[in-house]
């Protein structure tokens, strides 16, 4: 009975879906303890929750995890996704896997990427998400930029004491490299 009044008096406006708790990164930060293989979504789980969601501009979703790059079925999710009217569809990544080849093919789909990106260099970010990384999310960053679909990109970074006094020459850096969107979250 609850089930159903809810039903009626509300609609689901998006939902947030962690393909995987899998990373392949240690992010100190991370809320949700990523890394190793606790759990992973199936195919006919995720259409599942695809088609509890009534289409239209305000539907929004987001695949997000650990890494929702590393999860086997993840062309297989994006492309359910494309079968979709939902006004957002949005992939959170940490980029260190956006190879050429991978930005290519995200160009063909058309789901929004965001980035997180913690400071304007190794030594502010990678103290957050480990040594190597910036170097690697710099280098995703610069694949999709290449595919010209500067529109589909959001760059989020979270401030916090680590990274306060880098994040304008962060904002700079990224102007400067074609980056529209950057979001700044506490
Ligand atoms: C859990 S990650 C999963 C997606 C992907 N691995 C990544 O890092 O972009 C999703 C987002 O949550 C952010 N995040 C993780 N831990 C956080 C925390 N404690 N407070 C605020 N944001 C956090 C990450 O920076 C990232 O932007
Ligand atoms: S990359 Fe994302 S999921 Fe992985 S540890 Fe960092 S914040 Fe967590």
């Amino acid at each position: 009975m609850i089930n159903e009044n809810l039903a009626e008096n509300y609609k689901l406006q998006g939902v947030y879906i962690e393909l995987t708790s899998k990373c392949n990164l240690r992010c100190l930060h991370c809320y949700n303890e990523s890394g190793s293989l606790r759990g992973m979504l199936g195919i006919a789980e995720f259409n599942n929750i695809l088609d509890s969601l009534q289409e239209g501009e305000d539907t929004a979703v987001t695949l997000s995890g650990g890494e929702p790059l590393l999860h086997p079925s993840i062309w297989t999710f994006i492309e359910e996704l494309d079968k979709k009217n939902f006004g957002k569809k949005l992939m959170i990544t940490n980029a260190t896997l956006i190879t050429p080849q991978i930005a290519k093919q995200l160009k063909n789909h058309q789901i929004s990427i965001q980035i997180s990106l913690n400071g304007s260099c190794a030594e502010t970010h990678d103290k957050l998400c480990g040594k190597g990384n910036f170097e690697r999310t710099i280098r995703g960053i610069n694949n999709l930029l290449q595919e010209e679909i500067q529109e589909r990109i959001l760059i989020r970074c979270m401030v916090s004491a680590f990274n306060l006094n880098d994040i304008e020459k962060m904002i700079d850096m990224l102007v400067q490299k074609g980056i529209r969107q950057i979001d700044l979250a506490t």
